[in-house]
């Protein structure tokens, strides 16, 4: 029998293949240059996998949500360089950013053009429900720009509760989630009952992922992350983190620290910095507790798969999403 990994790896191939084949041309070369750049730097090609896994639940052939696939991984590229744009991000898949190796210009065309070809994968689905799955993608899209700009309004905001954290951290990061689901099940024809399970199955697995990414960019080895360590302190993101420690940090010095990254623009942040806030959230339970709320919403996230028929496919979303909790990059 082919283990879960063997088969997110057989998947996974299929994404990369399509997506390294993707592009023959070379000009204009500020175009092409940076796409064929950012589609061979890697990636864990997670909501590709999350399309085809729902689409299998649903009885189906994987292979019919494979464009589908490809489209939603395109649009997050797009979503990653422009990203890094606005949170001034250098290293990405420990590679310089788009906007660095070139500029911001050629990263804003490069996310553009990604919308583009996203559309052009994503209509070469053979469905009778295409007009659902272009509702969906479209959806996912509006939300995710709601999200991303919620996620920028708060850098400069004195507090932000934890339930506002969770509508931003749903729309910049679970909705791309559901989506992949979504549009998974809709291409394997999935019922209301099984696709709306599958939906708040990713959904979830999406709010965890979230909070784990804002957990590992303090806790993560620098070279397997792939990105800067400490990068949303530096950027001053209201992080799971973040708030959380600012509501149970009582020490009067850490305190201080906490509050004057909430709200003193002009301190200087340096490596020695990071390295003291991460010993703030680790000494006052901060670290603990985001690993309990990455187990809580893993474990919601499984609670809609026991909804759904018992099969091969139903165990291997379980597998994906312990492994996503379990990641270190
Ligand atoms: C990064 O996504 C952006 C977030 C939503 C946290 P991934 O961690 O899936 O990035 P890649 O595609 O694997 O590089
Ligand atoms: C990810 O948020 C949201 C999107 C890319 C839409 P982050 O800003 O935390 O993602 P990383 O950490 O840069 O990958
Ligand atoms: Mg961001
Ligand atoms: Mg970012
Ligand atoms: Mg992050």
């Amino acid at each position: 029998m082919t283990g879960h990994y063997e088969v997110y790896l057989e998947y996974k191939k299929k994404i990369d293949d399509i997506l390294f084949n993707l592009i023959q041309k070379d000009r204009p070369e500020t175009l092409y240059g940076p796409l064929k750049y950012l589609l061979s730097s890697g990636g864990k090609r997670i909501r590709p996998m999350m399309v085809m896994f729902s689409c299998e639940a649903a009885g189906a052939d994987p292979d019919l949500s494979v464009n589908a696939a490809v489209a939603i991984e395109l649009l997050h590229n797009f979503t990653l360089v422009h990203d890094d744009i606005m949170d001034n991000a250098d290293t990405r898949r420990n590679l310089e950013t788009i906007h660095k190796k070139w500029n911001d210009n050629v990263a804003i065309l490069t996310g553009d053009h990604l919308i583009g070809l996203a559309y052009q994968f994503l209509f070469r689905t053979e469905s009778v429900r295409l007009k659902e799955i272009g509702e969906a993608f479209t959806e996912g899209i509006i939300e995710v720009c709601e999200g991303q700009s919620f996620d920028k309004e708060y850098e400069t905001r004195k507090s932000v509760s934890p339930e506002e954290y969770i509508m931003m951290i749903n729309k910049k990061t679970a909705k791309m989630l559901e989506t992949s689901a979504v549009i998974g099940a809709l291409s394997g024809n999935a019922d209301r009952d099984l696709l709306n399970n599958l939906r708040y199955f990713a959904f979830y697995t999406g709010l965890a992922f979230q909070i784990q990414d804002d957990l590992l960019d303090i806790t993560a080895d620098e070279s397997e992350f792939g990105k800067k360590i400490g990068g949303d302190i530096l950027e001053r993101k209201k992080t799971y983190l973040l708030i959380k420690a600012s509501e149970t940090v009582k020490n009067e010095s850490d305190r201080m620290i906490i509050e004057q990254l909430i709200s003193d623009e002009n301190i200087l942040i340096d490596n020695g910095m990071i390295l003291q806030i991460k010993k703030i959230y680790s000494e006052n339970g901060v670290i603990d507790s985001a690993k309990a709320e990455i187990e809580n919403y893993t474990n919601k996230a499984d609670e809609f798969l026991r909804n759904i028929p018992d099969s091969g496919s139903r165990e291997r979303l379980k597998w994906f999403s312990g492994m996503l909790m379990d990641r270190k990059f």
